[in-house]
């Protein structure tokens, strides 16, 4: 006897509105100026960049490899210095740095311009994270481990510390209690969640349906900071795989699976979720 697998969608998927809007703001821009460059993949997602490529948006690795004079500049923000260096080479800037991740840059230079040493808690390649030290004058650190945090820093008098907007609450909230724990002076330690709304509500959503599930998928890009965290965060609940399309959904996942659960990261369109769900539901067990 077979079955239709069992299977639910979570509440969130698809673009966040970051993504949406960075969208939105590229095929305007490309409407206008014809060809526009990005600087680096302006969403870490292969399928979204293929179809951005055919409006004439293309993506320049670094300022260097930049040929036109119209760049956009990624929802995952740059530092002053970049922003200044495009300026300065008469380029024509087009802003798509998520709402929510400005707001963790201005926190970063709020923190340093009020004598605050800036650590985040993030992954130091990650460009978001990159362009957020930028704002702190170049001074801050990034880590995700608060042991490798130098003594220099642990001693400094006030401690400023924020988070790369795609990480997860309760690894925050541990590594600042870490942090408050191995601090050598009676330092004063401002905390700013910085944690996006979006991720946040994406997180809580995905972790419920994981544990009514036997299977999670989780759709998104392989360099995807948000989907890898989703999926880490899924793994704690149920067996989980992380796919960028349906064609990466191996038949053997599904063996004595009953109940599957799919959710994307913020980057993933609805259109590669909907392709997931329906080769889901041409399956039969
Ligand atoms: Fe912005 Fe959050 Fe999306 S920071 S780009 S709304 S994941």
């Amino acid at each position: 006897m077979t079955f239709n697998l069992n299977i639910e969608k979570a509440r969130e998927t698809g673009f966040c509105f970051g993504v949406r809007r960075a969208i939105e703001i590229l095929e305007k821009a490309a409407r206008e100026h014809g060809n526009v460059e990005t600087l680096g993949a302006v969403v870490h997602n292969e399928q979204v960049m293929q179809r951005l490529a055919k409006l004439g948006i293309t993506a320049a690795n670094s300022v260097d490899e930049i040929q036109g004079k119209v760049v956009a500049i990624s929802s995952h923000g740059v530092s002053p210095e970049i922003e200044a260096e495009l300026k300065q080479r008469g380029i024509t800037i087009v802003d798509t740095t998520c709402p929510l991740v400005r707001r963790a840059q201005t926190t970063a230079r709020k923190l340093t311009e009020s004598g605050f040493s800036v650590i985040v808690y993030g992954d130091a390649q990650h460009p978001e994270v990159k362009g957020i030290l930028g704002w702190t004058d170049n001074k801050g650190l990034a880590t995700l481990d608060a042991e490798r945090i130098p003594a220099s820093l642990l001693s400094s008098p006030r401690l400023g510390v924020l988070s790369q907007t795609t990480q997860i609450p309760e690894h925050f909230a541990q590594f600042t209690g870490k942090l408050a724990e191995s601090s050598l002076t009676d330092a004063e330690i401002r905390i700013v969640d910085t944690i996006c709304r979006d991720v946040k509500e994406r997180q809580a959503v995905s972790l419920e349906l994981a544990k009514k599930v036997d299977l999670m998928l989780v759709v998104g890009g392989r360099s995807s900071a948000n989907t890898k965290r989703l999926a880490e965060l899924c793994s704690v609940a149920a067996e989980t795989h992380q796919i960028e399309t349906a064609e990466e959904i191996d038949p053997s996942w599904l063996r004595d699976v009953r109940r599957v659960g799919v959710t994307s990261g913020t980057s993933t369109a609805a259109e590669t979720v909907e392709a997931v769900l329906k080769k889901l539901k041409a399956v039969k067990v």
